[in-house]
């Protein structure tokens, strides 16, 4: 669903990052393959993309929906991008919504950096959760939000990396440092996607939110149908989390 709601976006904030026709790219934290095939689409016949990951089911699924769409540009391979070894050189290493997991991500990045050819492009697109918002605000939105701050916080993650991702390539050495952000607003109404995004996300760190003290199980399980009886009421736009996009070329030789 995450895809399905920021894809569009993300293909547009690659274009622009500067991913084109006949680039060799390494998407890091592949998952199912969302972000490899759509670097596919963009870099062409001519150019190909290999998506790592460390978490092999998720790569059975990609290969799975990578024969289905007929992409012949793709390939997989399973690891951890943490200890990826400089030495294939890329036109461009890109990921989506996965520095957040790491606990070192301005290390990953330097390293990642050197995985790039020099005048080559870096570029990541990360979250940041407390741009999720009701206009109007309602109560709902604003435990939404503090759900997310506090379980993350329990985890020791960072929900708002996207919005920390320049200063964190600035501080993986690379220079002029490029930033766009977007967010879906949407009619909060049951035909939207999002509300059933936000719910859905919310339960996917359901065990989370719960051990944490951020909320209990029945807020989980009521909380789209709250959110949508709230947003009727006030006739709200309900906004999504941000997708930052960040990119930079690499120039010479980046510390790390
Ligand atoms: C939220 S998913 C994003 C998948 C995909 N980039 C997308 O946007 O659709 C994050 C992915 O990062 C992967 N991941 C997390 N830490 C990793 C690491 N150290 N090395 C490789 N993959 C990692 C997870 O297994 C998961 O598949």
């Amino acid at each position: 669903m995450q895809d399905r709601v920021f894809s569009p976006h993300s293909t547009n904030l690659f274009r622009q990052a500067g991913v084109g026709p006949g680039d060799h790219v390494l998407d890091v934290g592949c998952g199912t393959g969302a972000t490899t095939r759509l670097l596919a689409e963009l870099v062409g016949p001519a150019g190909s993309v290999l998506g790592i990951d460390n978490d092999p089911a998720s790569l059975e699924v990609a290969e799975e929906h990578t024969r289905a769409s007929g992409l012949s540009n793709v390939g997989y391979r399973a690891g951890d991008l943490t200890e990826l070894v400089p030495g294939e050189s890329f036109d461009a290493v890109a990921g989506r919504l996965v520095l957040l997991h790491l606990s070192d991500p301005a290390a990953a990045l330097a390293r990642l950096a050197r995985c790039v050819r020099p005048g080559g492009l870096i570029v990541f697109q990360e979250i940041s959760c407390s741009r999720v918002r009701a206009v109007p605000q309602i109560p709902a939105m604003l435990d939404w939000v503090g759900w997310m701050s506090m379980l993350s916080a329990y985890a020791g993650l960072d929900a708002d990396i996207g919005e920390h991702l320049p200063a964190m390539f600035t501080r993986a050495g690379l220079a002029d440092v490029n930033a766009v952000a977007v967010a879906v607003a949407v009619i909060g109404d049951s035909k939207s996607l999002v509300p059933r995004y936000l719910a859905q996300t919310l339960s996917s760190v359901g065990p989370l939110a719960v051990a944490s003290g951020a909320a209990t199980r029945q807020q989980i399980r009521e909380f789209r149908e709250r959110l949508l009886e709230e947003a009727a009421d006030h006739g709200c736009v309900l906004y999504t989390q941000e997708l930052t996009s960040v990119w930079a070329r690499v120039e010479g030789d980046p510390r790390g």
